[in-house]
């Protein structure tokens, strides 16, 4: 009999990241001590003044326009403006629910293949099959990174080869990895000869610890689309409020994307939009300062006990992620030994081979946000010294799951 699924959806899995937090849940529930280090969500609060106006807003029913409040859309275009020195004007400017389906807007309408380097975010190879878009797969180095090197991008764009419209998706601070892309400006280079398009996923770029983020439209700005939104720098994920923001170079998208809008969610919650612009256009620096320096406390903890002969590990640079590789040979692949840390330490990690990487090869992603962060948040009065001694009192999990793989590694 014929599917009544389409081929392309059929291929599609659950994630691996809801897989994990099942088994997670069953062992909990048989009373095992789990660390939560799978689970990729900001531990902080929303400013109280965002909450605020979201609850101002509540009774606001009417439908917005399809692309979103015009006065979001500009203060959006001023943020970008201040970040990346790239104008995007606010007609360029999608609010979507999630930057997640910014990207799936995107995938749908593109008619061409994506290029994403290993490690990538585990929703853009699925999003990709969903819109009939082939994937090609950059595998990247812990010595540069984790991510490619200019030579490495032209080397792989020669074997795909010219004619084919491409979308390269580079995603800084990054998840899996907690790095941050310090070649922008060589890779920009490659991109304009081969005149890719480049989808600059900016969704953790307010948690890049070093403050000083760049953007790669900033080398690039014709034809580099940015997505970004309130999920990750002010704790918003649940509220789901997304934009995509599209170059110059390629205004004619937003009418596809615009429709396609318009025929799934309409436009996105009015409440929220309202809020949004509060977001985006009150000072928020100092609640951003002080997320930016717990999680590199915690970040570093985390680093400096987990590196080892053992573990290989890059120190955190930004997001709440680390990818530490283990030295093993007792495991064929990382999920064998995600599983094995899961039922030996209580330590719940994602395998590396859920983001793009050979299975073979022993890396996995570990989630550093197992932690209190309003607790945290309250108690540090100044952001510029979080010693060792606050990060124990109020990261407790963290430390503890962090001793406990530390141990495990030793033992491989
Ligand atoms: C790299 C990356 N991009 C995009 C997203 C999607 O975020 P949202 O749809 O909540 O804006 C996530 C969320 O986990 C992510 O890790």
């Amino acid at each position: 009999m014929v599917s009544k699924v389409k081929k392309n959806i059929l291929k599609l899995r659950e994630s691996a990241t809801l897989a994990i937090n099942e088994k997670s849940k069953n062992l909990i529930k048989k009373g095992k001590k789990v660390y939560r280090f799978g689970f990729g969500q900001s531990p902080f609060q929303i400013p109280e003044k965002i909450v605020e106006i979201l609850k101002k807003n509540a009774h606001k029913k009417e439908y917005l326009p399809i692309q979103g409040l015009p006065e979001l859309r500009k203060k959006i275009s001023k943020y970008l403006f201040k970040k990346t020195g790239v104008e995007f004007s606010e007609e360029n400017i999608l609010i979507t629910p999630g930057s997640k389906e910014a990207m799936l807007l995107m995938h749908v309408a593109f008619n061409g293949e994506i290029l994403t380097p290993a490690p990538s975010w585990v929703s853009y190879e699925p999003q990709a099959q969903i819109g009939l878009n082939k994937v090609h797969w950059l595998e990247t180095s812990q010595s540069n990174n984790w991510f490619p090197t200019a030579k490495e991008l032209e080397k792989k764009l020669r074997k795909i080869g010219k004619k084919k419209n491409l979308i390269l998706i580079l995603n800084s601070p990054n998840n899996p990895s907690g790095a941050v892309c310090e070649n922008l400006e060589e890779l920009a280079k490659v991109a304009k000869k081969y005149k890719l398009i480049i989808l600059s996923d900016e969704i953790y770029t307010d948690l890049s610890f070093d403050n000083n983020y760049k953007s790669i439209s900033k080398f690039y700005p014709h034809y580099t689309f940015i997505s970004g939104g309130l999920s990750k720098w002010c704790g918003a994920g649940g509220w789901r409020l997304g934009f995509l923001a599209v170059p110059n170079g390629l205004k004619d998208f937003m009418k596809s994307l615009k429709s396609l809008a318009s025929e799934s969610y309409s436009t996105v919650n009015t409440p929220t939009q309202f809020a949004a612009v509060e977001a985006y256009d009150g000072d928020y620096e100092e609640y951003k300062l002080k997320v930016r320096s717990i999680l590199l406390a915690v970040g570093t903890y985390v680093y400096n006990n987990l590196k080892s002969n053992e573990v290989l590990i890059n120190p955190p640079q930004g997001a709440f992620y680390l990818m530490p590789e283990f030295k093993n040979k007792k495991y064929k692949t990382s999920s064998e030994l995600c599983e094995a840390i899961l039922n030996e330490t209580g330590v719940a990690m994602l395998p590396g081979s859920d983001f793009g990487f050979n299975p073979k090869k022993m890396l996995a992603r570990l989630s550093y946000t197992d932690f209190d962060g309003v607790e945290f948040f309250r108690n540090v009065s100044d952001y510029k010294s979080i010693s060792q001694e606050m990060v124990k009192r109020y990261a407790p999990n963290v430390v503890e799951g962090t001793t406990k793989l530390s141990n495990w590694a030793k033992n491989l």
